[in-house]
């Protein structure tokens, strides 16, 4: 086995504005891996445009979540961080792997079939080819760990057998080059950890929170001021019964559940702390406690984004000098790729 550095990549799509749970599954755990990895964040724009796109409105996104990044406590000078586009050799890499990776693999994919929806004929080819793109986002850079929310599970599944599949399909030529065992990429680890790896909708418990839900108040988001807050938890859907004192009392409540996992990942205390405080309150009680818990932590992020954003020629500069960076490590990868398929380069 090939030792890999390990280093790790995540990605968010600059759509729409960023919820609790890309918080809560992805955002916080990218601030707590800053500790022992080398990391580097990536606000993908290229996935973005998959569906269709204001263009003025994906600007001032980029610009958001990238102010999202920093005001979470991403630090863009020891780590990188930058948007998608700005370095090609994403594109690059996505194409060589689309002649690697094999339709059936792609029919699998259970997210476009939701985002496709019935109209499938009618969507884009991005939108299909899109997990080999986030591969390509991955690998470009040998990444070892991807912190992700549980919905981007099987996207990474994908990722380790399009690497596999490449070190297979090309292991002469890369043993030709003294990479020892063909194994020219690594297979990154999918991160999926945290208290909150699937948060749900305030709306319904069964059904995950996520930018393209038609109801404002399925989600928290870090546009929401103390009082779009305060009402979101409070009209959030619940059961009769008072919580229970016991993580096993939730199960078949997703609703209650839910609200518990929030509280906990935004306390960075147990579930079973949650419920010895609040085991046999009533709702109404324990969602005042969550609401003031919920305001207390997002607020200063949402009013740090707020600044930063508003000031693009400092959000422009992170991009400009995080894409750079990002660039010196990918170009090498790219141009030993190319070597490997057999291009010529000059
Ligand atoms: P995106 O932009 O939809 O979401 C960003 C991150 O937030 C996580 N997430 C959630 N976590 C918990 N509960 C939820 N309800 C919830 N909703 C979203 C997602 O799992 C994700 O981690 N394809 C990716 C972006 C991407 C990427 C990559 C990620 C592109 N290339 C390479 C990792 C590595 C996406 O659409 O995430």
């Amino acid at each position: 086995m090939t030792a890999f550095h390990q280093r790790v990549f995540s990605g968010v799509q600059p759509t729409g504005n960023l919820h609790l749970g890309n918080y809560l599954g992805a955002v916080k755990r990218f601030v707590a891996l800053q500790q022992d990895y080398e990391c580097i964040y990536c606000v993908v724009d290229m996935h973005a445009i998959t569906v269709a796109q204001d263009p003025a409105e994906l600007t001032a996104a980029i610009r958001e979540v990238t102010a999202a990044f920093v005001a979470c406590g991403i630090d863009p000078k020891k780590h990188i961080v930058f948007n998608q586009s700005q370095v090609s050799e994403h594109a690059e890499l996505a194409w060589v792997f689309n002649c690697v990776a094999r339709i059936g693999w792609l029919n699998r994919m259970t997210q476009f079939k939701e985002k496709a929806g019935k109209d499938r004929e009618n969507a884009s080819v991005g939108l299909y080819s899109y997990p080999n793109l986030m591969a390509a986002d991955i690998l470009v850079y040998k990444a070892t760990h991807v912190p992700v929310g549980e919905d981007q599970k099987q996207h990474l599944e994908l990722a380790r057998d399009i690497a596999q599949k490449f070190n297979n399909d090309y292991a002469e030529a890369i043993a030709a080059r003294g990479i020892a065992g063909g194994a020219f990429f690594p297979q990154p680890e999918p991160l999926i950890q945290g208290p909150a790896p699937r948060v749900m909708s305030l709306r319904d418990g069964t059904k995950k929170m996520s930018k393209s839900d038609p109801s404002d108040y399925s989600r928290l988001t870090f546009r929401d001021d103390a009082d779009a807050i305060a009402q979101k938890i409070r009209k959030a859907k619940t059961d009769p019964e008072p919580l229970p004192s016991e993580v096993e009392g939730l199960e078949g409540r997703p609703e209650a559940e839910n609200l518990v996992v929030i509280y906990s990942a935004l306390a960075d205390v147990s579930r079973e702390s949650v419920l010895k405080d609040f085991g046999g309150a009533q709702f109404s009680t324990f969602k005042n406690a969550l609401v003031d818990l919920a305001v207390a932590r997002l607020g200063p992020i949402s009013a740090e984004m707020k600044k930063l954003q508003s000031d693009h020629a400092y959000i422009d500069a992170i991009l400009a000098d995080g894409s750079a960076r990002a660039r010196a490590i990918a170009k090498p990868v790219m141009d030993q790729v190319k070597d490997i398929v057999g291009f010529i380069r000059s």
